[in-house]
């Protein structure tokens, strides 16, 4: 396979909370287990995230909690990149757009790309009237204010979002809009904004977005949820212009010289995105690369770009982001020629994560309900591991679904407990016992030694395939299929009976066992990146394990093998219920 080149990103987290499970679903472990992935198989990759840091959600919370923003987003930023690690989802550069760090890079590559946009004729100068909090005496950005839903009639919706249905709604159409500053009814005042001309790229946007129905052509599978949610939108009701501008001194300044541009900032739904590619400029100067070389990740046609998020980012990644980019282009290439910003190669995303806690009924995952599992509390107690696979296993790659507690110690048990863990236990423990901790000889197999050998080249075909075109669940439970035909095979071929009458049967069978554990501890690692380290030690592989093309590799007879351990605990249901 030729050198591939992949840049992943997860979305950039708002920093103004901690990090719960429904997060972590959408869209850091499928991420993390795709690159992975991506690098088991030899590509080169590069993952990036950081904490989204300007706008309105932190300036609220700050105020909420009297703290500055400065502040805030320090601490959660923080927060969130130990729990990111607790859970083994390692980035290579986890920024904010507005962390000391980062911050002047940040406003530098924003600047330039609307500066850019601007010069292309792709901003449009409007008055517009706006809602005005007359007691806090100011204007209201997005999540501001509060209403009703004109689309669904949710009291959920918000002037930049609705949360009932997840549409990009304007403040404007909301129906009896509040100010969430100071629940007063806010008053309609004149300002100016820069507005995007969606309406003039949507020709291009709809014909890039129904390239990607192909999947052949364009060499990736785009989820059904993504291409309804951009391409069906457009279709259906076609593209109006958008602010690209808030009043609002907390974010990236207007960089125009305009005095009607003072006091403005650029949408954090503009900022937050280049935030990918500012942190890749970070990451190349770290590197020693120089800044300059986020290009070769970015505006190189050899670079596959690759964002995954939640479903309420389908717009903002599938409409409004692509749109910056192509707005930016002097060609009129609808990817983007080499130099120019590349569109992304798949938009991966993922329904939200209900919840179910024992003896109740399944719920939104809702922080001022408290019905959530933040990562902060289950990693003080808890592996993380089990926590990757439950989430991978019930992964809402297509339609909601829910975190069930009962579920989630149930399939820990008897999934990856009893399967996995036990074949290799058992596996362990009888060569320990009976061939002095050594793969036994291969002696003479017969068909159905041979078929289950083929079942494991089969899995690592299948397993690649499934996570080549992002199904993650199918990608595992490939995986589990073969765990669970290795107790199979073990079964039949009754190690155990034979090593009392022939030990070269015996022996025969246990070294087909090896060969099958070895193949399941470079499929798992993806997925289970801390599980397939211990497997690697007990199997006492070489540093190259994880490469996928040496996942059937044979450990020869004789090879000797580490020390059998506990793979994954059993989880205690009155333990996990007391958390
Ligand atoms: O929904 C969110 O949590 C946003 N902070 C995601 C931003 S993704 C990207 F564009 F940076
Ligand atoms: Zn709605």
């Amino acid at each position: 396979m030729a050198n591939r080149r992949f840049l992943i990103t997860a979305a950039l987290p708002y920093s103004n909370g901690r990090l719960h499970v429904g997060h972590i679903a959408g869209a850091y472990v499928p991420a993390d287990t795709y690159v992975r992935y991506l690098r088991a198989t030899g590509a080169d990759v590069r993952f990036i995230c950081g904490s989204d840091d300007n706008g309105v959600a932190a300036l609220k919370t700050a105020r909420e909690q009297g703290k500055s923003v400065e502040e805030l987003t320090a601490h959660f930023n923080a927060c969130q990149k130990r729990d990111f690690d607790g859970l083994g989802i390692e980035f290579d550069i986890y920024g904010g757009t507005h962390q000391p760090d980062y911050a002047k890079t940040h406003e530098k590559f924003c600047q330039d790309l609307f500066l850019k946009i601007h010069e292309k004729g792709f901003f449009t100068k409007r008055s517009t009237k706006q809602l005005y909090d007359t007691e806090a005496e100011q204007f209201l950005p997005d999540r501001y204010v509060k209403g009703t839903c004109p689309h669904c009639n949710s009291d959920n919706a918000f002037g930049d979002q609705c949360e009932g249905c997840g549409r990009a709604i304007d403040q404007l159409s909301l129906v009896n809009p509040i100010s969430v500053m100071t629940g007063t009814k806010p008053e309609l005042r004149e300002t100016i904004h820069w507005y995007l001309r969606l309406d003039q790229l949507q020709g291009k946007l709809s014909e890039w977005l129904a390239s990607k129905k192909d999947v052949a052509a364009c060499g990736a599978q785009w989820r059904a949820t993504v291409l309804n949610q951009s391409l069906g939108r457009i279709e259906a009701e076609g593209l109006p212009e958008r602010a690209m501008t808030r009043d609002l001194t907390w974010g990236v300044p207007v960089p125009l010289d305009d005095p009607d541009a003072e006091g403005k900032s650029l949408y954090v739904w503009f900022d937050a995105p280049i935030g990918y590619v500012s942190f890749t400029g970070a990451l190349c100067e770290k590197n020693g690369e120089g800044l300059d070389a986020y290009a070769d990740w970015w505006k190189n046609p050899d670079c596959n770009v690759v964002h995954f998020i939640g479903e309420d980012n389908i717009v903002f990644h599938a409409i409004t982001w692509p749109a910056m980019m192509l707005a930016s282009h002097d060609s009129d290439d609808l990817q983007g020629i080499k130099g120019e910003y590349q569109l992304p190669h798949n938009v991966v995303s993922n329904s939200f994560l209900n919840i179910k806690f024992p003896g109740k009924e399944e719920e939104k995952i809702s922080k001022s309900r408290g019905t959530a599992v933040w990562i902060e509390d289950y990693l003080k107690t808890f592996d993380p591991d089990p926590l990757r696979y439950y989430l991978t296993a019930i992964a809402p790659e297509s339609a909601r679904t829910a975190f069930d507690i009962d579920d989630f110690v149930n399939r820990n048990n008897t999934e990856l407990v009893n399967a996995f863990g036990n074949f290799f236990n058992r596996t362990m423990t009888f060569a320990h016992k009976y061939f002095d901790g050594k793969v036994p000889a291969v002696g003479s197999r017969d068909d159905v030694d041979t078929q289950h050998l083929a079942r494991c080249e089969q899995a690592v075909e299948k397993t690649g395939a499934e996570l080549e075109a992002c199904h993650f669940k199918a990608g595992l439970s490939e995986v589990m299929a073969l765990a669970r035909a290795g107790n199979g095979y073990f079964d039949v071929t009754k190690p155990f009976l034979s090593r009392k009458t022939d030990m070269d049967v015996c022996g025969r069978a246990i070294n087909v066992c090896f060969q099958t554990a070895r193949t399941l501890t470079t499929l798992i690692a993806p997925f289970l990146p801390a599980t397939a380290e211990k497997c690697a030690k007990m199997l006492n592989l070489d540093d190259n394990w994880q490469s996928w093309a040496n996942a059937t590799e044979q450990l020869p007879a004789g090879h000797a093998i580490g020390e059998a351990e506990i793979l994954v605990k059993k989880l205690d249901p009155k333990e996990v219920f007391a958390e």
